[in-house]
């Protein structure tokens, strides 16, 4: 089989990518191992994908270049998504941070990309072994059988949730071509603790701190997120912690405010002039869940009545409950990481075309990429930017 352009993963970029190559009168074939294409896009955002965000900048996007994502997404925006969304009579609606949701299904996203690339071939339940450079063009087997193609468009996405078809292979090829790679890590994900930590934390899992924020710091950087927390059996969850996941390294420390813009001293001590007879958890669980004030309460050694904590004390508890340093000894790993940090270093690549510099007609696109968006549709974003962008150019 011969076609103009071999794509390889049927996730966002991919058939993005293909819908724009179709347009644009390419013949295209996309393989995918998966029984089905787009399962990350059918259960993203719980179900109703979060397809973009209105907010993208560079420094939403964490990548050794991120000015490197800039070309893309200045070519083909959130807008630019928007109105095709808009176009296929797909309702939608914003949440909070400009991010924006699918009303119904998030099947509805991938019927439409489906839509866009008709006349493309997809083959589903297919595997590759290897893609070759030739005088004029590639030759990729397959586990049906062998295709060239003039062109080659890496779309294998990041190592994220091996059991959705997530794999390796978009990062072999590039090494096999002798494209350098940023080490990948899995980002937006929950963090673990060691023993002495879980011990106070699980019997809190399920146990949610609604405006939460929390921070870390390397170096002279800090980066803080204020959003929700989640405590689970294993440490902590919840957007706030998925966002300083991709933050976080191994050794380094975290700082949870459990209640973001709350002066909990000021109010303990408002409470110790009306209600001294208060059991210090009892005015804790004020401003915290019942279960967490009562374990706070406990750390800092107030069983008794409020009226009987100095200021001092009533400092120390304040700054338990704002700025409580946590160090997590790892993070629940590839098995739940929304994304992948790393991958084909932006160096490799052209910016405009996402064609690798030293191997013409092979591109690379979406989250093989050394480019990670935060947690909020950027990711997605990113995967429609690059693969219209290879799409232009294939
Ligand atoms: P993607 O992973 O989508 O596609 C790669 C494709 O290649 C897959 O279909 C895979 O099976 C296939 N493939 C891999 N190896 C192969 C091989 N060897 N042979 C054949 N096929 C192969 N982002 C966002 O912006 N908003 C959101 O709401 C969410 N929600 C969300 C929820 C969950 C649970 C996860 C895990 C992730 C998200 N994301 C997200 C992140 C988002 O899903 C992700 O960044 C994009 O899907 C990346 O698009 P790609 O096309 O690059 O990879």
């Amino acid at each position: 089989m011969q076609v103009d352009v071999v794509i390889l993963g049927a996730g966002a970029a991919g058939l993005f990518c293909a819908g724009e190559a179709v347009r644009r009168g390419r013949s295209v074939l996309v393989i995918e191992h998966n029984a089905a294409p787009g399962e990350k896009i059918r259960i993203s955002g719980g179900g109703r994908c979060n397809f973009t965000n209105l907010n993208c900048s560079a420094e939403r996007f964490l990548s050794q270049n991120p000015r490197f994502a800039l070309s893309a997404l200045g070519r083909f925006g959130p807008a630019d998504f928007l109105a095709r969304v808009e176009a296929s009579g797909i309702a939608w609606h914003e949440k909070t941070g400009g991010q924006l949701f699918c009303d119904g299904p998030a099947t509805q996203i991938i019927a439409m990309l489906l839509r866009g690339m008709a006349g493309a071939a997809l083959w589903t339940g297919t595997s590759f072994a290897e893609v070759v450079k030739e005088d004029h063009g590639f030759a990729v087997q397959t586990s049906r059988r062998p295709v060239r193609a003039g062109r080659v468009v890496v779309a294998t996405g990041g190592k994220s949730i091996p059991k959705m078809g997530a794999s390796d292979a978009g990062y072999r090829i590039a090494a096999g071509f002798g494209l350098p790679l940023v080490p990948m890590r899995p980002a937006l994900v929950p963090l673990t603790f060691a023993e002495q930590e879980l011990a106070w934390m699980k019997p809190l899992a399920g146990t949610a701190l609604p405006s939460a924020r929390l921070s870390h710091r390397v170096n002279k950087r800090r980066q803080s997120f204020d959003d929700a927390v989640l405590f689970t059996h294993r440490g902590l969850s919840g957007p706030a912690v998925l966002q300083i996941s991709s933050y976080w390294r191994e050794g380094d420390m975290i700082v949870l405010d459990m209640s973001a813009g709350a002066g909990t001293a000021a109010r303990l001590r408002e409470l110790r002039a009306t209600r001294g007879r208060q059991a210090v958890a009892t005015a804790l669980s004020t401003i915290l869940p019942e279960r967490l004030a009562r374990h706070l309460a406990e750390r800092a050694g107030f069983s008794g009545n409020l009226a009987d904590v100095p200021n001092a004390g009533l400092e120390r508890l304040d700054r338990l409950v704002h700025a409580l340093e946590l160090r997590p000894v790892g993070s629940e790993g590839y098995r739940t990481a929304e994304v992948t940090l790393g991958g084909v270093a932006t160096e490799a690549l052209d910016p405009r075309s996402f064609e690798a510099r030293n191997v013409p007609g092979l591109h690379f696109i979406g989250e093989v990429v050394d480019v990670t968006g935060w947690l909020g549709g950027y990711n997605f974003q990113w995967a429609w930017s690059s693969g219209w962008a290879a799409g232009q150019a294939v």
